[in-house]
């Protein structure tokens, strides 16, 4: 399962890097208002900084939800960098436009998926990833890696190349049991991909062991 950090701070993209373990990016216009990035300049330098700490896929997300309005940003967003995804919201427009965009081998990734007929639709038209959002699918009382699973299940079935990345992930157990039921992708905060580092016992060992270390 590749690694995604999702975020658009650049300083914990930074330490996500240094980790060793990303394999991309992904933003949403929410993680972009957070940063105080304002301006459509400011947006567009903000993604080719992102390019520049990680070589791998960065999704970058349109605000049209009119078809010649998501290609024309679309195509905007692709020119600037070779690892742009450009993120489409799964909208019939949408749809619309990850056609086109697959047709011309720009990569997508279709957010703002809650279900599996949704996430067949975006393979369907030719998306290179797709996005349910997990977190937001327990919060409202449904199982969100339930779904993740439906879907793995479903596009292996048919044969579907759309990747399955899980979004909107809450806590170092949400990468766990994606992991499990088989996704490709995890897009995570920077607190659950480092509290996957963490067990008490792990701390209580190395305690002892450098307690013990003193008589050596
Ligand atoms: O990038 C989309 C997704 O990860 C949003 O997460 O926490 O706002 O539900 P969240």
């Amino acid at each position: 399962m590749k690694f995604f950090i999702d975020t658009a701070n650049l300083a914990q993209i930074k330490e996500a890097h240094d980790l060793g373990i990303l394999d991309g990016v992904t933003t949403n216009p929410s993680l972009m208002a957070k940063e105080g990035i304002k301006g459509q300049e400011a947006i567009l330098q903000h993604y080719r900084d992102i390019c520049g700490i990680v070589d791998g896929p960065v999704s970058a997300e349109v605000l049209a939800t009119d078809f010649k309005g998501i290609v024309d940003e679309g195509m905007k967003l692709a020119a600037l960098h070779a690892n742009i995804v450009v993120k489409v919201p799964m909208i019939k427009e949408g749809i619309k436009a990850i056609k086109y965009f697959s047709d011309n081998d720009i990569k997508t990734n279709c957010t703002l998926v809650f279900s599996a007929g949704q996430a067949i639709m975006a393979a369907k038209a030719g998306a290179t990833m797709v996005s349910p959002f997990i977190g937001r699918i327990d919060d409202a009382n449904w199982d969100g890696v339930q779904l993740i699973e439906q879907i793995v299940n479903v596009y292996n079935a048919q044969g579907f190349m759309t990747e399955v990345l899980a979004a909107s992930i809450r806590s170092p157990l949400h990468i766990v049991k994606c992991a499990e039921v088989g996704a490709d992708i995890c897009t995570c905060p920077l607190s659950s991909i480092l509290g996957l580092l963490n067990h008490p016992l792990t701390d209580i060992g190395l305690a002892k062991f450098l307690e013990d270390a003193k008589n050596l």
